[in-house]
């Protein structure tokens, strides 16, 4: 373990080494944004393919033009409700921020977190590009001791901040803002939930008497290259199935696709309410993972779909290897 303080932090990144961060999300693995040999270490220490381009995180909605270009009208409107929080914009890049951070894409990815020691490392080092503190396509860490066991043997300088409060991965959308018409495009369900985003809006466009219409498009498996079919994958299968009824059908197949005793299972059990649900949600798939046995069961019928179910159901679908429930 190597537990740094912020000040010890806030040195180590100064000097373009890796520091794994606390957010409200998720612990990030940070670089100074504007240090492109850091930013490398990032995806080499991941396993992370150049193509998935990296969120930068910064210390206020001012300071936003350090790395865009340009805010959409609406974006603002959103910024001054949901920042700091789990909400994430896509903007035209600067040409200051590199193509490995973007994957040469000519946007970049701009939140600002809700976390007391994120908002005082990047206040004193600058933006920093982080992605969530796990190896490629494996589960997301919500505590330091997450982040630990992700990169035993590595020495990666972590900042302990205690579990985090949200759970899963921030909101990420972009927008397209005409005379009559706000598209908001949805590259990854989170936190913020649609119908919060359409009442911010639709409020704002009330008091100024400009309404005009919103649209929603979902490009979650388009567009947003890190959007992959197999992400969030604890170190053992997980198998979606809609109820019991399905389960019993397709345990045959599930002996033969994974080679497992298909009564070897553990139950994913995850809180009633998607708050909570989300908040455990990581730690609950490693909880399972380590319990020995051959494979996670979720039954699709238990999940909540709606408001942040939509996120929590969107990380578990892609957490699978096998869903029958689709
Ligand atoms: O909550 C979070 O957002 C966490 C914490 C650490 O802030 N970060 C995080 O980063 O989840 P990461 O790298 O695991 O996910 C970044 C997501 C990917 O799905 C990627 O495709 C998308 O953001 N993304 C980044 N830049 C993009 C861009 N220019 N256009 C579209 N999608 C982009
Ligand atoms: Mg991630």
């Amino acid at each position: 373990m190597n537990f740094l303080n912020i000040e010890e932090a806030i040195s180590t990144l100064k000097k373009g080494e890796l520091v794994a961060i606390p957010t409200e999300t998720v612990y990030g693995l940070a670089a100074f944004v504007f240090d492109e040999s850091a930013v490398k270490k990032i995806f080499s220490l991941k396993n992370r393919p150049f193509f998935d381009p990296l969120i930068v995180h910064v210390e206020s909605f001012q300071k936003i033009n350090e790395v865009a270009r340009h805010v959409p009208n609406a974006l603002q409107i959103l910024a001054e409700q949901f920042w700091p929080g789990p909400l994430t914009f896509v903007l035209p890049k600067k040409p200051e921020v590199s193509d490995i951070v973007t994957s040469g894409l000519e946007t970049v990815a701009v939140r600002c977190p809700k976390h007391a020691i994120a908002l005082k490392i990047i206040g004193q080092v600058g933006p920093l590009a982080a992605p969530s503190a796990n190896q490629f396509k494996k589960t997301s860490p919500t505590t330091a001791q997450h982040v630990d066991a992700e990169f035993k043997n590595t020495k990666l300088p972590i900042v302990d901040g205690g579990p985090c409060e949200v759970g899963v991965e921030s909101t990420v959308l972009g927008c397209i803002e005409n005379s009559n018409s706000i598209t908001i495009e949805l590259y990854r369900p989170g936190a913020v939930t649609e119908q919060q985003i359409r009442d911010c809006l639709n409020k704002t466009a009330g008091l100024n008497k400009t309404a005009k219409e919103i649209k929603f498009v979902r490009k979650q498996n388009a567009a947003s290259p890190g959007q992959l079919e197999h992400h969030y994958m604890p170190s053992i299968p997980v198998v979606v199935v809609q109820d019991e009824e399905q389960f019993e059908k397709q345990s045959a197949n599930i002996k033969e696709k994974l080679k497992v005793n298909p009564l070897d299972f553990v139950d994913l059990k995850l809180d009633k309410n998607p708050v909570f649900a989300a908040r455990e949600l990581y730690s609950k798939l490693r909880e399972c993972a380590n319990s020995n046995k051959g494979y996670i069961r979720v039954f699709a019928k238990a999940i909540e779909r709606d408001g942040m179910g939509e996120a929590i159901w969107d990380r578990i679908s892609r957490s699978a290897t096998l869903n029958y429930s689709r």
